[in-house]
């Protein structure tokens, strides 16, 4: 038996956020955010669009790539930061009401932005024991409503969006081998965190809606050991190198990152996707919305060698290497 992903779709909404339109309310400039990060132009989410919704918009193009029906969906997991509610219902949930699934399991899987090869990999495990089931795997994000907008320093990176994979078996078939990683480092906490669980106790003039805290440096630097270190191991495990690589797929957090982990794979930038410059940092979207853009383009031959790798607060970091579209 093998398990591959049989389908992908994503979603951005329509509004675009430039960089010259947040300088006119922000001590900034394009110059200075496309030269720190790469990114010129984030999607945002308006008030009719919410997590939920972006991601069942994100499942109905992966249902419809992978010809699967809602009523074949056996699991929903959706990787995300920013549910609809603080803390229950799950956004999966939702999105299965949404979809019209019955006798689907659903949750929510919190890993920040490395979030959906965690649940990449939790799809891959169910699926290899419920034979002829599928799973539908959505990293789905609305961050651009719990950052800071007067903090120049953390709501430049990010943006909202969506991005699905549907992952099935193949009985008569056996795929080539694939491996994934997932890694924590919680000493890193404090790194990035948003306030407003129950940690504290209720404090009177707490912040209705807390904001997102970054400290950028320490996780610029975490994210260019983590996501080289996540990738060289992911190679060794197989046997093979990252100049083998056909594809990476990191998390689109900041292109410095990305170019930096470039240099230190002494790997040439052209073997990362890029589609940051455009959609900002989406979080645990990040890597699902740009797989499905590379498929929909043609980028992404069968039997490619790629890997697939994030990092994120808590801190925590994961990869996957496949050949695509094997798991
Ligand atoms: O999914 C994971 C999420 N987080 C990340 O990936 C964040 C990783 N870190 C980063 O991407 C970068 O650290 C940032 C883009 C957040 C910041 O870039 P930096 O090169 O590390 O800048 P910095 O924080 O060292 O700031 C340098 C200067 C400071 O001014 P002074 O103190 O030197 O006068 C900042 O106040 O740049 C200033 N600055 C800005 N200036 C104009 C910081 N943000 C801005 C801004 N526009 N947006």
């Amino acid at each position: 038996m093998s398990v591959k992903i049989l389908g992908t779709g994503s979603y951005l909404p329509p509004k675009v956020v430039t960089n010259d339109d947040l300088a006119r309310t922000l001590d900034t400039s394009d110059e200075w955010i496309y030269s720190h990060t790469g990114i010129h132009s984030r999607h945002v989410a308006e008030a009719d669009d919410c997590t939920s919704a972006m991601a069942a918009k994100a499942a109905r193009k992966a249902l419809e790539a992978a010809q699967v029906a809602p009523a074949d969906i056996g699991l929903i997991i959706v990787a995300t930061s920013t549910p609809d509610y603080a803390t229950f219902p799950s956004t999966a949930c939702l999105v299965q009401a949404a979809l019209g699934c019955a006798e689907t399991g659903a949750y929510d899987l919190q890993a920040a932005c490395a979030g959906f090869v965690y649940a990449l990999e939790q799809a891959r495990c169910w699926v290899k024991v419920n034979a002829g089931k599928k799973a539908l795997v959505i990293g789905a994000e609305t961050l651009t409503r719990i950052v800071d907008w007067r903090d120049r320093g953390s709501c430049i990176l990010f943006g909202d969006g969506a991005g699905a994979v549907v992952v099935g078996d193949v009985p008569d078939e056996e795929g080539p081998a694939a491996h994934s990683i997932l890694w924590a480092d919680g000493n890193g906490a404090r790194f990035i965190y948003r306030e407003g669980g129950t940690r504290l106790p209720a404090q009177p003039g707490m912040l209705p809606i807390p904001y997102l805290v970054l400290q950028g440096h320490d996780v610029f630097a975490f994210a260019v050991r983590s996501l080289a270190k996540v990738t060289n191991q992911l190679c060794e495990k197989l046997g093979t190198t990252p100049a083998d690589l056909d594809r990476v797929f990191a998390h689109q957090a900041n292109g410095r990152i990305i170019e930096a982990v470039a240099r230190r794979m002494k790997l040439p930038i052209e073997k990362f996707y890029l589609n940051l410059e455009t959609t900002g940092n989406t979080s645990a979207a990040s890597i699902p919305v740009a797989l499905d853009e590379a498929v929909r383009k043609g980028e992404l031959a069968d039997g490619a060698k790629i890997v697939l790798c994030g990092f994120g607060a808590g801190l925590t970091y994961a990869g996957t290497y496949m050949q695509w579209p094997y798991l």
